[in-house]
């Protein structure tokens, strides 16, 4: 009987580690191995990223341009490096990304491309063996020979770019285009979470 007991006992034990060990393994892939990487100038792209952030239980990291991208001045400045391709000083120059396997690289698009401070962190930054998302914010449709060219300057870099997504700041009210608001395109965001979750965790 008590022998009996006692082989019940071990088996309890082994299967509580069993279940224990394989649970923190889990929860260890989804918290350690995913890291965000954003740029945003008036706040989409930081409300998209830190909802999918929650959703993917990932690291987040802000990119900042370091002129001032707010005035006119800074604008015109920033569309015409964007336009020319040209880099800005960030913060953060470098990011550690030797604990992540899987990178979320997201940015608005301005005149069809990544902003500077994007496209700097893309150049900065290698992304060797690194399984990368984009996800832009953008008013309308990212056509893909654009989406093409953004992706090359992260393979340039090294990354495997995996998906390319897209989410909406205006949309189309009867002749009129009006802001979608940030509320949805959070919405938006959470509901694409479980697919891109799937794509990084099958990969
Ligand atoms: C200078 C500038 C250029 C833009 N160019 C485009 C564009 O070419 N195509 C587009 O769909 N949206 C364009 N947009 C809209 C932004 O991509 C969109 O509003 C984005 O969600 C802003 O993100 P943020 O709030 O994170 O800065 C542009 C916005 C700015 C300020």
């Amino acid at each position: 009987m008590k022998q009996k007991r006692f082989i019940n006992y071990c088996g309890f034990l082994i299967c509580f580690v069993l279940i224990f060990t394989l649970t923190a393994n889990d929860i260890q892939a989804d918290d350690s191995k995913t890291l965000i990487i954003y740029y945003s100038r008036t706040g989409n792209t930081k409300a998209v990223c830190e909802s999918l952030a929650k959703e993917l239980n990932a690291e987040i990291v802000e990119v900042k341009d370091l002129n001032d991208r707010m005035s006119k001045l800074g604008i015109i400045g920033g569309m015409l490096k964007t336009i020319l391709g040209m880099q800005t000083k960030i913060s953060p120059e470098k990011i550690d990304m030797t604990d992540y396997t899987n990178v979320i690289l997201s940015a608005p698009i301005w005149a069809a491309k990544v902003p500077p401070a994007m496209r700097t962190a893309i150049y900065m930054n290698g992304f060797k063996d690194k399984k990368v998302i984009m996800l832009v914010t953008c008013d309308s449709f990212y056509a893909e020979k654009y989406q093409k060219k953004t992706s090359e300057l992260v393979e340039e870099s090294g990354g495997e770019v995996l998906a390319f997504y897209q989410i909406y700041a205006m949309e189309e009210k009867g002749k009129e285009k009006i802001e979608r608001g940030k509320g949805k395109m959070v919405e938006d965001t959470v509901k694409l979470a479980p697919e891109i979750k799937k794509m990084l965790t099958s990969e």
